[in-house]
Formats: structure tokens, C-alpha cells, sequence
């Protein structure tokens, strides 16, 4: 029981990777606020973990992660209930803005920006704020994306929140070091979760199962278990960090050998040492 007397905040927490992540910390041994926009999943979410013989430490509040009082309140909540406040994982997140810059409203930009990037700033303020006044510092935990990290790997506007989430988590860990108060980012690949599966799941996992070099999907438990390492004290010297969890598709980077396939010296069986403009030959070798 890695999480054993820990008090963990969850938003997101009634679908995909949250929920993974609420299952996942009640195993562990933690006591785990939910939070979230959905009351009906949300209130399932606790029936589940109830059945799971969890009940007693699992607990709902209806949060807006983009309203200040509401994260105030859910994170409140964990110390009413729990006595205490030791991981929050600020996950929670929607596609947001869709198509082309030119067609995107300046609405459509504020509420992908607030749901996505102010959140984690107002997740991280209050819980710091708590947390330093525990004194006995703490996990913050971002849910970002490899989004954050190209130009071509979701929307816009989305792409550009999950840069700033990353960014935020870097000046966070800075910030609240001195505190003991740790601050790192997830940076998730391809997920099959309901908000990437565009309503069906079943064709989801098997696309997603192509998407990246490992040859399974993403699923919620892959990014639990990277929480897990990030709210746990083996990653005690761990701050500031974005760590990616998408089964190396970031990793092939632009996959070169597949769009010149004749140019791949492993598709053609040769090996050797090619000598560039050095007027040397190259030394090549079938295998
Ligand atoms: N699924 C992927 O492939 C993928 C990849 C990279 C990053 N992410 C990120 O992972 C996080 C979790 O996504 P998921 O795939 O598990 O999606 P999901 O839709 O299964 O879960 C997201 C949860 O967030 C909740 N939510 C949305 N807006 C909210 C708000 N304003 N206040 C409180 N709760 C709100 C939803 O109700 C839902 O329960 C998101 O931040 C998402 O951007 C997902």
C-alpha cells in the first residue's frame, strides 16, 4: 500500500484516466476526493469505488476547475473529510476549440484556456496555499499532453493550453521546492478513454493500438500508474519534470524511415558505415 494514510484531490476523476487514477490511489491506500464537472459519472464513480470496499474514503463534489471557489471548496472538502491534503492530480480536461485558426472564436479560445490551463493555476495556488500550511509539503500532479509539445499532435488552442500546463508545472516546482511541495506534468500519448475515442471505444482502442511503436493501446492505467510513481516518494528528488507516457510515439519523432522507406537501411538489409563527403567509400555489408 504505496499511499497508505495520503489524502489525494482527483478532478477528472469520474472518467478515463482520473477515474483510473481514483481506483488506482483507493488500492494504494489513499483517501480520494473526486471532483468533477459530471455529477452522474461522478456519483457512479463513488458507487464503484463503494462496491470495491472503498466507500469510506472515497468522496464527490461537483467542481469547476475553472472556478476559483469551486477548486477552493473541493479542495476543502479533502481536508473536512480526510483531515489532510497530500497529492492533487489537476486533470481534468475536454477537447476544446475545434478547427482551423482562422474559424476560431475568441469564446471558443477562453473556454479551452480556462478549463485546461487556468485550472492547474488555480489548483496549484490553492493547494500550495494548504499545503504549506500543513508544512509537511506534498504532490501536484498536471495532466498535460504530447500536444504541448509539437505543432501537429492536436488542435490549436488545445495544444497550446497543454504547453502552458507544462510550463506552469516547471515554475510551480521552482516556486514551491523550498516547501517540499513537488510539481510535475504527464504528458499523455494516444489514451483510450472516452474523450479520445469519439464515441466509439471499440474502434478507438484498435487505432490506438497502431498509433505509437508499443503495439498496445493507451489506456487510463497506464497514466495511474505514472501518477502513482509521481504522488509516491519514490520520486521524492522528481520536480519540475513532464514525463511521457505514450508508449514511444513521441519517441519516433518524424518517422522518416517510413515515408523513404528505400532509404532504410534496416528495411534494405545492410549495415556498414557511410563516410559522408570525405571522398572515402562507404563500407556496406548485406546481413
Ligand atoms: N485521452 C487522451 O488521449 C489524452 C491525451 C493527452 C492528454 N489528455 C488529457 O487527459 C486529461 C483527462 O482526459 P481523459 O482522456 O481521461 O478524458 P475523459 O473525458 O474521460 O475525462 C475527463 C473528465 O474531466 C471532466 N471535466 C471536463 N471539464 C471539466 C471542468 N470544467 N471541471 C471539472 N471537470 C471537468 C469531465 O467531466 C470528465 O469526467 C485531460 O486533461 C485531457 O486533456 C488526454
Amino acid at each position: 500500500m504505496r499511499l497508505a494514510g495520503k489524502v489525494a484531490v482527483i478532478t477528472g476523476g469520474a472518467s478515463g484516466m482520473g477515474k483510473a487514477t481514483v481506483m488506482r490511489f483507493l488500492a494504494e491506500g489513499a483517501a480520494v476526493v473526486v471532483a468533477d464537472y459530471n455529477a452522474q459519472t461522478g456519483e457512479q464513480t463513488v458507487v464503484e469505488a463503494t462496491t470495491a470496499g472503498y466507500g469510506a474514503k472515497c468522496v464527490f463534489i461537483r467542481t469547476d476547475v475553472s472556478n476559483e471557489a469551486d477548486v477552493e471548496a473541493m479542495l476543502d472538502l479533502a481536508i473536512s473529510r480526510f483531515g489532510q491534503l497530500d497529492i492533487v492530480f489537476n486533470n481534468a480536461g475536454v477537447g476544446g476549440a475545434i478547427g482551423p485558426m482562422t474559424e476560431t472564436t475568441v469564446e471558443a479560445w477562453d473556454y479551452t484556456m480556462d478549463v485546461l490551463a487556468k485550472s492547474v493555476f488555480l489548483g496549484m495556488k490553492h493547494a500550495a496555499r494548504r499545503m504549506k500550511k500543513q508544512g509537511a509539503g506534498g504532490s501536484i500532479i498536471n495532466t498535460a499532453s504530447i500536444a504541448g509539445l509539437s505543432g501537429d499532435a492536436g488542435p490549436m488552442v488545445y495544444s497550446a493550453a497543454k504547453a502552458a500546463v507544462i510550463s506552469l508545472s516547471k515554475s510551480g516546482a521552482v516556486e514551491l521546492g523550498p516547501d517540499r511541495i513537488r510539481v510535475n506534468a504527464i504528458c499523455p500519448g494516444f489514451i483510450a478513454t472516452p474523450l479520445a475515442d469519439g464515441g466509439n471505444p471499440e474502434r478507438a482502442r484498435e487505432r490506438f493500438a497502431r498509433s505509437q511503436p508499443w503495439p498496445e493501446h493507451g489506456s487510463g492505467e497506464h497514466i495511474a500508474g505514472a501518477a502513482l510513481f509521481l504522488a509516491t516518494d519514490d520520486s521524492r528528488f522528481v520536480t519540475g519534470e513532464h514525463i511521457i507516457v505514450d508508449g514511444g510515439l513521441t519517441a519516433a519523432g518524424p518517422e522518416l524511415s517510413k515515408k523513404y522507406p528505400k532509404s532504410s537501411a534496416r528495411d534494405a538489409k545492410i549495415s556498414g558505415i557511410t563516410k559522408g563527403s570525405t571522398g572515402e567509400k562507404p563500407e556496406v555489408r548485406r546481413w
